[in-house]
Formats: C-alpha cells, structure tokens, sequence
C-alpha cells in the first residue's frame, strides 16, 4: 500500500485544483507517525505557528480543525509543499512520508473538535450506536463490554477523519494487544484471545471468554497470530449519512460521565 502512494504523491495536481473526486488518505497516521510530525513542525512550523501550532508572531492558528487554504488532508499536504505564493509561508522540499507525518501531527491539533466539524446528526448517531452491536465488544460510560476497548473519551483522541477510518477499515491500525492469537493445544484444545504478554516458556493470554490464562508454549502443538482487527469493517453496512451521524456521536464523547 504505502510502496503505491508513494510514487503518486510525486503526481500530486498543482496548487488550485482542488477538486479530486477522491480524497487521498494519508497513509502515515499512526501514533509514531504523528510524534515525528510534531517533532519537525518543532523544528521547521513553531517559530512561526507556535509551539502548541495555536498560532504565533508570524503563522495562522492550525489548531482549529478548519484550514483557509485546504479542505482535506491532501490539500494541507500541498500547502505545505508549495507555501502559500505572496505570504511568508514557505514551501518545504521533505520527502512525502516526512509531510505526511506533519499533517497527521496537525490533524492531531484539532481531534476532539471534530465534532463541530462534523455535518451529521449526533443524537441520530447515539441510536444508531445503540442498535449496532457496538457495546458487545467496547465499553462506555459504565455499560457494555468490561474488556471492551473504552470509548468514553473516543472524541478527544480521534478527529472525525480518524473515526470514519477506524469504522470503515478497522484492520488498518491495530494495537498488537488487538491481534488475534490461536492456538492447538497438545492435547488437542483450541485457544482463542488476545496474547497480553511472552516469555521464554510461556504465554499470558486473556481468553475469547474475558479469562486469563497463563499456557506452556510446551504444551502447544501450534500457533498463529492475525494482525487483523476483530471488528467487522462498517463500510457496507452504513450509509454516508449514517455513518457521518455515528462520527458526529463518537467525536462528541469527550470523557465526561453523560
Ligand atoms: C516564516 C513563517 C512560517 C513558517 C516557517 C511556516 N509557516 Fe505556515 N504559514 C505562515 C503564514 C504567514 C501563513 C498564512 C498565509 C496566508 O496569509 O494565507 C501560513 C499558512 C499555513 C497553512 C495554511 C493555514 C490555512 O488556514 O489554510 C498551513 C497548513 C501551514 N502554514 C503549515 C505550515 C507547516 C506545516 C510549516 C512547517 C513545515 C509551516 N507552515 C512553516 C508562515 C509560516
Ligand atoms: C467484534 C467486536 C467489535 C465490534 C462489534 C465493534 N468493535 Fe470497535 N473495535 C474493536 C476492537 C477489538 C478494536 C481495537 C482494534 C482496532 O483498532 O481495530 C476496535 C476499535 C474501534 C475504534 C478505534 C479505537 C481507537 O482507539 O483507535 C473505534 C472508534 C470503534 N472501534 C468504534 C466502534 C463502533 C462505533 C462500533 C459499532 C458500530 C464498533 N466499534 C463495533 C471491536 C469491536
């Protein structure tokens, strides 16, 4: 995937065309990714954006979450290449991966606004939540699934480009503690779960029934582990309005008991 982008990022429309049917998505997102982001916009944005990107002597706010400039991650990737002609802001010759990781940093800036941003309908999106089967697997606000990961505070951590991602390609990111671990005993049983921690002789694993086990690796006949997410992909079972409603909900959980 990433060895495909690449390439077309040196294609990219010039300044002004703005109207791809398809949004590219930024392929360098994870946490990593936005940590070395932030790291150059320290060196290269701050004197001008401010260190926090809220806008200093000489640079916009970046932190808002709506750009003068760009309306998608793709046009704030061409911002930053080309400047913006007859102000002060520069344009940066960085490889694109470098780029990327600036324009997840700054999308970072802005998550837990999302919700202003959105177009849909959260009230709509709380009942879609609720007939979705969501709650089987996560945990909010004290109901659902105990082990489930926590979306209390979901709104803060995503911006609403990261959650239609995280609904419509959950295998696209996924934690290690999130793969799914199978094993054949010797005696022949299988084990379903997550695999929370490995040592030398042993495996620490929380089961597919919410117990932890502790298993000799002695013991097993065979292994494997699946990188992909255990949450269905909501691509196809959601409308666009739907799901912008769902966004619009998720990106208004902000942590607080509702
Ligand atoms: C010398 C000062 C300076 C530096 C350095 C600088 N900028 Fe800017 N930047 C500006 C100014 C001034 C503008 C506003 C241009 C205008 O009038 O529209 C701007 C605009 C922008 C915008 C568009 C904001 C909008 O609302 O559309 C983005 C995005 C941006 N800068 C990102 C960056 C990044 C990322 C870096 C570092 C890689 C950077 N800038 C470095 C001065 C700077
Ligand atoms: C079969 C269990 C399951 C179901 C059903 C499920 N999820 Fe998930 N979800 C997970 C797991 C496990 C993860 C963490 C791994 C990953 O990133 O995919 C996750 C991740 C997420 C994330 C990203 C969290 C982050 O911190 O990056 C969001 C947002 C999310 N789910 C929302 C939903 C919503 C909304 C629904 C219902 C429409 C839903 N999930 C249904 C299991 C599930």
């Amino acid at each position: 995937m990433r060895a495909i982008l690449l390439p077309l990022l040196l294609c990219l429309p010039p300044l002004g065309a703005q109207h791809s049917d398809a949004d590219l998505k930024n392929p360098f997102q994870s946490p990593d990714d936005r940590a070395r982001g932030g790291a150059f916009f320290q060196s290269q944005c701050a004197n001008c954006h401010g260190i926090d990107g809220k806008g200093g002597a000489s640079g916009p706010n970046l932190a808002s979450g709506t750009f003068r400039h760009a309306t998608n991650d793709e046009g704030i990737f061409r911002l930053i290449t080309k400047g913006v002609p007859g102000t002060s802001m520069p344009g940066f010759s960085m490889n694109g991966r470098e780029i990327w990781q600036i324009v997840a940093y700054i999308r970072s800036l802005s998550a837990g606004r999302s919700a202003v941003n959105s177009t849909g309908n959260a009230r709509a999106g709380q009942l879609l939540f609720q007939s979705s089967r969501c709650l089987n697997c996560h945990w909010l606000n004290g109901t659902g699934a105990p082990r489930g990961l926590d979306l209390s505070a979901i709104g803060s951590r995503l911006n609403s480009a990261d959650l239609v991602v995280a609904l419509n390609d959950p295998s696209a990111d996924v934690a290690p503690e999130y793969w799914a671990w199978q094993a054949t005993t010797k005696s022949g049983e299988t084990l379903r779960g997550a695999r929370l921690n490995e040592d030398t002789f042993s495996l620490q694993i929380l089961d597919h029934t919410g117990r932890l086990r502790s298993v000799l690796k002695a013991d097993l006949r065979s292994q494997s582990l699946d990188h992909r997410s255990p949450m269905p992909s909501f691509r196809e079972k959601l409308t666009d309005v739907q799901r912008n409603d769902l966004v619009a909900y998720l990106a208004s959980l902000q942590g607080a008991a509702q």
